[in-house]
């Protein structure tokens, strides 16, 4: 089949992340007799260069019109100083925004040979770690109204949630417990906020009259952060607002060996997704050759899965990446110490066991 891919390498390390992912994603077309036009756009800093602006119309229109886009990451120092809405992070939201992707899902799952490499003691993760964020993404303090006052002393954010968009998350965490272990953590400050209340009111809702079978529970946000490190394997699907999931998303990744290893999928009501590393564009290693292109690898498989409903071949990258692992080969990141391997040795790895005849 024929798909068309728009991609969005962004800043930092985004261009060197993708640039593998491509690869990856390539040989999976060729082993699997798929052919993906891919279209390259601008967004963020490399944007905010190029026309100054972080989201130019021609990169949504890309978006809207593509089976699938992929993104590597965007910000940098370089753009610290603009204002919010100019700078490249207000291109992320507003392509999230733009295409309508309210719910994202953030797999934090251990790879077997990545055990040692978790900065969590081995009896806690003795069953492997297979944690699903599913994280509301187009709503929250992210999208409400901002102020500051004239004399700069004073600030505010708008933290926002409606019935709807609770409902339509809340059923998205449902369906994936379902096709898992049967169990939804939503977390939630309920204890605190009224958005939480609301949020705890329609999750409840939602399960009794429509998801009686999930085993449904509620933390308090700070618990939760608590509990992801005492004890991760209590939890299967977490379900929560946008600024927890973006703060428990980061804290799950790490307990899988490195916030390097952790994909997403940012999904609507279609076909059509959005899939990046959870990760920034970490301008610190950005051109050095050494960050860790497996969650952009990993984004490739599950946009095959998600967007492409190529669920063969999307197995086929994550085996890829399992082997890369097995083999021994570690990123920076993963501490491979002196014998760190460079982003493009990763990629080629990946793709070398993709392609292998078994
Ligand atoms: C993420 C990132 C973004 C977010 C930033 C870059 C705007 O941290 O995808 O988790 O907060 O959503
Ligand atoms: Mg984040």
């Amino acid at each position: 089949m024929e798909f068309k891919i728009t991609v969005l390498p962004g800043d930092g390390i985004g261009p060197e992340i993708m640039a593998e992912a491509l690869k990856v994603l390539t040989a999976a077309g060729a082993k699997f007799g798929h052919k993906f036009r891919v279209k390259s756009c601008l967004i963020g800093g490399a944007a905010i260069d190029e026309t100054g602006e972080p989201l130019p119309k021609e990169t949504v229109d890309n978006c809207l019109r593509a089976d699938a886009v992929l993104l590597g990451a965007v910000g940098g120092p370089k753009w610290e100083n603009l204002p919010v809405k100019q700078r490249p992070e207000a291109g992320l939201l507003g392509i999230r925004s733009a295409l309508g992707l309210y719910a994202n899902l953030r797999p934090a799952r251990l790879f077997a040979p990545l055990k040692a490499a978790s900065p969590l003691k081995s009896e806690l993760i003795q069953d492997g770690l297979d944690v699903l964020v599913v994280r509301e993404l187009t709503g929250d303090v992210y999208f409400g109204r901002r102020f500051r006052s004239e004399d700069g002393n004073t600030a505010m954010d708008e933290m926002c949630y409606s019935v709807h968009e609770i409902e339509r998350i809340a059923r998205r965490a449902f369906e994936c417990a379902k096709l898992r272990s049967g169990k939804v953590t939503s977390v939630d400050k309920a204890n605190v906020l009224t958005t939480s209340r609301l949020w705890r009111e329609v999750v409840t809702r939602v399960h009794d009259e429509e998801y009686p079978d999930v085993q449904l529970s509620h933390l308090y946000v700070d618990n939760a952060a608590m509990q992801l490190v005492v004890n991760p394997a209590q939890f299967d699907v977490i379900l929560t607002s946008n600024l927890f999931g973006d703060i428990l998303s980061d804290e799950a990744s790490m307990i899988t060996g490195s916030i390097g290893m952790l994909p997403s999928a940012s999904l609507g009501a279609g076909p059509l997704g959005l899939y990046e590393p959870i990760h920034g564009s970490a301008p610190d290693i950005a051109g050095k050759g050494i960050a860790n292109p497996l969650a952009t690898i990993l984004s490739v498989a599950m946009m095959l899965r998600h967007s492409l409903r190529l669920e063969d071949e999307a197995r086929a990258v994550e085996d890829a990446v399992n082997a890369a692992l097995e083999s021994g080969l570690r990123t920076k990141d993963l501490g491979g110490g002196d014998r760190s391997v460079s982003c493009e040795e990763m990629g080629d790895a990946v793709m070398g066991h993709l392609t292998a005849k078994k």
